[in-house]
C-alpha cells in the first residue's frame, strides 16, 4: 500500500455489506472497484442506482459513482486492498458454506502483489480466514503468505465482521467499533490503517480467530436472549398473562432487561450465525442449539395461534401486518412474519391480506394461494382481524381510533394501549402448542 496516496481497493460482493461499505471507502477518497456475479448488480451500480433498500444509500452511491470513484466489474482488476462481503449461509444440516468466501479469494488471487492487504468481512465459522490464506498460499507460491513463513509476508490478511443494523447502514458503518483481528498482529496492523481512513468508531486489533467468534458470540448472545423472551410468551399465553406488562414490570428490576418476544427470529445473522459455534463444539452448546429452538418454536406457536383465531372468525377478512425480518427493512431472508403468513395464506387463500409496504409484490410462495396485497389504510378500512408480525413504524403509529373495533393479533407488542376485552378474546381460543 502506497502510505502518501489513498490505497485503491476492491470490495468482492455488493449486496446489504458490500455496497454501502464501498460507497462509504469512496466517500473517503479512495478508489473502489466493486464486483459481484450478477451483471444486473453490476449494471446497475454503474449506472448510479442501487438494487436493495438503505436509508441514503441511493443518494451516497449516485454521488460516489458520477465523481468516477466507485465503478462496478464482474472482473477482477489489481488493488491495494481487498475486501470480501459475499454469503455465508448454511446447508440444509445447518454446517457453515464458505465456499462463496473460497470463490471470492480463487478471484483475487491471480491478481495480489506484494504489499496487499486482504481484509475478510462476511461472518465466518473459526478458521475461515486461515482457510483462505491456505488457498492463496497454493494458488501464489510465488507470494509469502502470513503465518505460514517466519519472514515479513509479502501480503495482510485480516478478519473484521459489520455488525450493522439494517436501516441504519451507513451510519453505523462508519461509527461502530469495530474488532480487527489479523492472521497476524502485523497484519491486524496494516487493517487497522485502512479502517482508520472511514471508521470513527474505536478500532481494537485482535487475531483472526477470535474476531471471527466474537461475531458469532455477538449474535448468539441476541439469539439466546430473544429465546428467554419468547419463551415468556408463549408461557404467558399459557398462562392467560400479557407477557409485555410482565416483561414491563420486571425490566424495572435495575439489573434485569429483557428483550422484546416477537414472532420468531429472522434475518440471515442471528438465525444463523449460532450454528456455527454449534457445529464448530456440537457437544458444547446445549444452551446455543436449544435457544435456535425456542426461537424456531415460537414462530410455530403463532402460527397455531393466528390459525385458531382465523378459523373462530369465519366471516371475518384478515390482515398480517409485515412479511420483512425485521421492522423498516426490505429484506425477507429467513423471515418469519413471510413463513406464517403464507402458512395462513395457503390456509385460508382468500381471506388473507397482506400488508407490506416494503414489497413491491407478494414472493412467489403466495402465488396461487388466493391472498392479496393491500396497503394499511385498506386495511384499517376493510379487515376484521389484524395480525402484527413486523414493527414497521408505518403500523405503530396508526391511532387507537382507527383499530379500537379490530380484533389484534399483537406478536410485536407495537399497540400496547389496544383495549384488553379484545385481548383477551384471543386469550381464550383454544391454543394448540
Ligand atoms: N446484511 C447484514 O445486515 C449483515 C450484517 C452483518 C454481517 N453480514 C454478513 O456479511 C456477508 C454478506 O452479507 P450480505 O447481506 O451483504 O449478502 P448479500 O446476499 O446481500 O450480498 C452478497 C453479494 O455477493 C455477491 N457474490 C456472491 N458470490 C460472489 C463472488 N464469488 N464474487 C463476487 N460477488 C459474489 C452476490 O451476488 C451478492 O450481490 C455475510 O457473511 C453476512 O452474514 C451481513
Amino acid at each position: 500500500m502506497k502510505s502518501e496516496n489513498k490505497p485503491s481497493v476492491c470490495v468482492v460482493g455488493l449486496g446489504y455489506i458490500g455496497l454501502p461499505t464501498a460507497a462509504v471507502i469512496a466517500r473517503a477518497g479512495c478508489k473502489v472497484l466493486g464486483l459481484d456475479v450478477s451483471q444486473r448488480v453490476v449494471d446497475t451500480i454503474n449506472r448510479g442506482e442501487i438494487h436493495i433498500e438503505e436509508v441514503d444509500l441511493e443518494g451516497l452511491v449516485q454521488g460516489v459513482v458520477s465523481r468516477g470513484l466507485l465503478s462496478a466489474a464482474i472482473e477482477v482488476a489489481p488493488a491495494d486492498v481487498f475486501v470480501i462481503a459475499v454469503p455465508t449461509p448454511f446447508d440444509k444440516d445447518h454446517a457453515p458454506d464458505i465456499s462463496y468466501v473460497l470463490a471470492a479469494g480463487r478471484t483475487i488471487a491471480p491478481v495480489l502483489k506484494a504489499g496487499d492487504v486482504v481484509i475478510l468481512e462476511s461472518t465466518s465459522p473459526v478458521g475461515t480466514t486461515e482457510q483462505l490464506r491456505d488457498m492463496i498460499a497454493e494458488m501464489r507460491p510465488d507470494l509469502k503468505v502470513p503465518g505460514l513463513v517466519g519472514e515479513t509476508p509479502d501480503i495482510s490478511i485480516a478478519y473484521c465482521p459489520e455488525r450493522v443494523l439494517p436501516g441504519r447502514i451507513l451510519e453505523e458503518l462508519t461509527n461502530n467499533d469495530r474488532s480487527i483481528g489479523g492472521i497476524t498482529p502485523r497484519c491486524a496492523r496494516k487493517a487497522l490503517a485502512f479502517y482508520k481512513r472511514f471508521v470513527r468508531g474505536e478500532c481494537v486489533t485482535t487475531d483472526a480467530r477470535s474476531a471471527e467468534m466474537t461475531k458469532l458470540v455477538e449474535n448468539a448472545y441476541r439469539d439466546v436472549n430473544i429465546a428467554f423472551a419468547n419463551e415468556l410468551s408463549i408461557v404467558s399465553d399459557r398462562m392467560g398473562l400479557d407477557v409485555w406488562e410482565v416483561i414491563r414490570l420486571a425490566n424495572r428490576h435495575p439489573r434485569v432487561n429483557i428483550l422484546s418476544p416477537g414472532p420468531g427470529v429472522g434475518g440471515h445473522c442471528i438465525a444463523v450465525d449460532p450454528w456455527f459455534i454449534v457445529h464448530g463444539a456440537p457437544k458444547e452448546t446445549p444452551l446455543i442449539r436449544t435457544a435456535r429452538g425456542v426461537n424456531d418454536g415460537k414462530m410455530h406457536h403463532v402460527i397455531a395461534k393466528a390459525e385458531a383465531l382465523v378459523e373462530a372468525h369465519p366471516d371475518a377478512k384478515v390482515a398480517c401486518l409485515g412479511l420483512a425480518f425485521k421492522a423498516n427493512i426490505d429484506d425477507f431472508r429467513e423471515s418469519p412474519a413471510r413463513f406464517v403468513t403464507s402458512r395462513l395464506a395457503r390456509k385460508f387463500g382468500r381471506r388473507i391480506h397482506v400488508v407490506e409496504p416494503y414489497a413491491a409484490e407478494l414472493p412467489i410462495e403466495f402465488t396461487d394461494t388466493g391472498a392479496v396485497q393491500i396497503d394499511i389504510d385498506d386495511a384499517l378500512e376493510t379487515c376484521d382481524i389484524l395480525i402484527v408480525l413486523v414493527d414497521h413504524d408505518v403500523f405503530r403509529v396508526v391511532p387507537l381510533a382507527e383499530r379500537a373495533d379490530k380484533l389484534v393479533y399483537d406478536t410485536r407488542g407495537i399497540w400496547p394501549d389496544q383495549p384488553r376485552a379484545v385481548r383477551e378474546e384471543d386469550a381464550r381460543l383454544k391454543l394448540v402448542g
